[in-house]
């Protein structure tokens, strides 16, 4: 199906139509109310572009893992927060599929948006079921995919429903994500530095293994640079480790060097006893004491980061530097950031997820080309997986 074109909410034809279109507010809530509304700000300018066109706009989305209906998983404070985002009247129906969305989108009055109830209440979702896509179908006459953090997932909502619709297309934060990751998949200017983080070299194979075919530099760190440091002979103490991953991390360290890229692991630490610790001291990689994990990357390292990237035309970004959310073990990840912002005229992306997360709370997201709101649905771009969101969309 590659090639075939995928419209753009632009291009539809949505006057007076009701409109579905599927976001990705799967964000974080505390205490009922929303924490980090970055995925909701994103998908105003759909949103307004609908309305300015007088469509019924019906938006839907999932909101965490819940095991059936369940009020902890309700949409009502995402819903709450875009209504004040953008002013409108957001009108919450009692599920996603049924009577009550029904009559609530009957009755939308201009200006107005409905909100159905979280998507994976009912299991048809994630089982990507036809019937599921048919009882959703049934309560708009276009369909618009604006969720990139959820279009790697083969869900009913965003794979089997947008079949079901001749009008579809892609929203325009969709359209944003897929220009500026595809300019980091494709076509990225030398030297093009990727800095990756995060807990587990599992989780980022694929990844690594297709920005090895690209970068000039890897740069590696957070938890799981330890699994490279320990597949290198070191002793990481009480440091999170994958032992069943050394033998890859070794591979993938040959690979980069049969590949001309060089990688830039920690020359030192900052380590404690415990991740509650309220500081932790700094020590070169080989002189971690078995009672110390390593938690942050030290400021040799940074020194050596800030050089890899001071030259770089592009530089992609995935995962802490380390166990950022305690403030003691949160300098690296705020130093890479801003090391990133301050660079002139390269293309800096920022993939998604926790680094997304550590971008925005430093204020800095303003001074990065792009700060994607998909964090495995990235990677998988990335790493050049078709995902199920996008493919369902060409026409
Ligand atoms: C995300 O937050 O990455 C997306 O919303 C997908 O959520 P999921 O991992 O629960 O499918």
């Amino acid at each position: 199906m590659q090639g075939e074109t995928i419209r753009s909410v632009r291009e539809l034809d949505v006057l007076a139509r009701r409109v579905f279109v599927r976001v990705d507010f799967n964000v974080p809530i505390e205490g009922g109310k929303v924490v980090d509304d970055t995925r909701i700000r994103e998908t105003i300018p759909t949103l307004r572009h609908l309305l300015a066109r007088e469509a019924r706009v019906v938006i839907a989305s999932h909101l965490g893992r819940p095991k059936g209906r369940d009020q902890k998983h309700s949409m009502e404070p995402a819903a709450q927060r875009l209504a004040e985002l953008m002013d409108v009247e957001v009108l919450l129906a009692d599920d996603c599929i049924g009577d009550g969305p029904k009559k609530i989108i009957g009755e939308l009055r201009e200006g107005q948006i409905a909100c159905l109830e979280n998507l994976r209440f009912h299991p048809g979702e994630e089982a990507n079921d036809e019937g599921f896509a048919r009882e959703l179908a049934k309560l708009a006459d276009v369909y618009v995919n604006d969720a990139f953090g959820a279009a790697h997932r083969a869900h009913a909502s965003v794979a089997a429903l947008p079949r079901l619709f001749r009008e579809r297309g892609s929203g325009l934060l969709l359209e944003k994500e897929i220009s500026a990751l595809s300019r980091i998949r494709d076509e990225a200017e030398h030297p093009f530095v990727a800095v990756l983080g995060g807990a587990k070299v599992s989780d980022k194979i694929g990844v690594i293994e297709a920005l090895l075919n690209k970068v000039d530099v890897l740069v590696i760190g957070g938890a799981m640079a330890n699994t490279f440091l320990a597949a290198k002979g070191l002793a990481m103490g009480k440091s999170l480790v994958e032992s069943d991953r050394l033998a890859l991390a070794r591979t993938l360290l040959a690979r980069a060097e049969e590949r001309g890229v060089r990688v830039v692991l920690p020359e030192d630490l900052v380590v404690a006893t415990s991740p509650e610790a309220e500081g932790g001291r700094i020590t070169s990689p080989e002189l971690v004491g078995p009672e110390e994990m390593a938690l942050d990357v030290g400021p040799r390292t940074l020194e050596s980061i800030g050089k890899a990237i001071e030259n770089a035309r592009t530089v992609f970004w995935n995962g802490p530097m380390g166990l950022f959310e305690k403030p003691p073990f949160a300098k690296g990840t705020e130093a890479v950031a801003k090391c990133i912002a301050q660079l002139q005229g390269a293309f800096t992306v920022v993939g998604g997820g926790d680094s997304a997360a550590a971008v925005h709370a430093v204020g800095l997201a303003h001074r990065f080309s792009h700060v994607s709101t998909g964090g495995g649905a990235a990677l998988e771009f990335i790493e050049g997986r078709k995902l199920p969101g996008i493919e369902a969309l060409r026409s």
